[in-house]
């Protein structure tokens, strides 16, 4: 029999070998296992981090630079998989929301003459893909060093979660050297089936858990949105934000008119609807959706995207009982997402573009999360 030392030697010269075939330091994707979970770090030219996980394709930090070059985590969220499965209230931080993000009226819709019925898990609507949708699967992994890209796929299976069709899918996180976090998005499945996926990381520019987003400054490239009824399902109308707290076609303080008299604030206890996007008539074009500029650190996130709606939420159903990674508790409206997507409902909704993916077309969309400071 070998020693174990003349085994290990071709192999330590493999290793050695590999590690000299590694791309620049810096550059290459961390990739760290446990408990058959993976978490990647990707990392830029900048010291720009973001660090992702396998289990719902979830963002679980974004640590940028401020005004002064003083990095902190903007992101909301924990540091590992047993506080986002154990926490008392699952708000979906940081995870890709499907197979149907946001809400279908009463979990039902049609296609060809049969009836679907989801999981009605946000009474009296299914919401963002049932009891166990994509924010709580495991996604296959892998990277790419060469790009600085994450790329993870899931295979929803016919039925699952109540939604007809095979659906192959996979979303890949990209790291640029331009601090823009670019998010691609790919289906395809074996039978018609509505398909709507998005991103829900709650953004606090000022730092997760540093108090309210009441301040930060926010533009949506939108003249149009969608009301909704009192259980959060658009009434098919588009009506014009001018003239109303919706109107953020110049920035104003997400705050400024949040306590206004309105039914649809009310309803939503807060922002929490579709926007319009104005695609100035490119469809699927890469436009810029929202521009979110924080005062005091200087920190600002633009968002771009292929899609035609832009649901902001600002985090109206926290209330303080969740403490994230550093130990701060997550206040009422202590972070907000900006959810690129089609508008909610869309399969009952003859009016909306459709969401209907069908076999042999390709689901393919991109958002980017860029990062700056002013
Ligand atoms: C929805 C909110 C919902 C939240 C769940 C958002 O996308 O618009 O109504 O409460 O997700 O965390």
């Amino acid at each position: 029999m070998k020693p174990i030392s003349a085994i290990l030697r071709p192999c330590f010269g493999l290793v050695l070998m590999s590690v000299l075939l590694l791309p620049q330091v810096g550059k290459a994707v961390e990739v760290e296992t446990a408990d058959d979970i993976q978490f990647y770090t990707l990392k830029n030219a900048n010291g720009m981090t973001v660090r992702i996980t396998n289990y719902g394709a979830i963002i679980m930090s974004i640590v940028v630079p401020d005004r002064e070059g003083n990095m902190a985590d903007i992101a909301l969220g924990y540091n590992d998989i047993a506080s986002y499965t154990n926490a008392v209230d699952k708000p979906y931080f940081g995870a890709v929301v499907g197979r149907y993000g946001n809400r279908i009226a009463k979990g039902k819709f049609t296609i060809d003459d049969q009836e679907y019925s989801l999981a009605i898990n946000n009474p009296p609507n299914s919401l963002h893909g049932g009891i166990i949708g994509f924010d709580k699967v495991i996604w296959n992994g892998s990277v790419d060093d060469e790009t600085n890209a994450v790329t993870l796929s899931y295979l929803a299976k016919d039925g699952e979660e109540g939604y007809p069709g095979n659906l192959n899918c996979s979303v890949t996180y990209r790291l640029t050297d331009e601090n823009a976090i670019e998010i691609d998005y790919l289906a395809t499945t074996d039978k018609a089936t509505p398909i709507n996926l998005t991103q829900h990381t709650y953004f606090n520019l000022k730092g997760e858990g540093e108090g309210t987003i009441l301040g930060h400054e926010l533009m949506i490239n939108a003249r149009r949105f969608t009301p909704v009824d009192e259980t959060l399902i658009p009434t098919g109308k588009t009506p014009a934000v001018q003239g109303t707290p919706f109107d953020f076609t110049t920035a104003k303080p997400i705050g400024r008119d949040i306590a206004a008299e309105n039914e649809q604030l009310k309803f939503g206890g807060g922002y929490d609807h579709n926007w319009v996007l104005d695609k100035g008539g490119q469809t699927g074009e890469m436009t810029l959706a929202a521009t979110v500029y924080e005062p005091k650190t200087g920190r600002v996130l633009e968002v771009s995207t292929t899609e035609p709606g832009l649901q902001f939420y600002c985090g109206n159903f926290l209330d303080g009982r969740l403490t994230g990674k550093s130990g701060k508790s997550y206040v009422h409206r202590g972070g907000f997402c900006l959810e690129t997507q089609h508008y909610p409902d869309s399969p009952n909704q003859p009016n909306f573009p459709s969401t209907i993916l069908k076999p042999d077309d390709e689901y393919a969309t991109k958002t980017i999360f860029k990062f700056s400071t002013r």
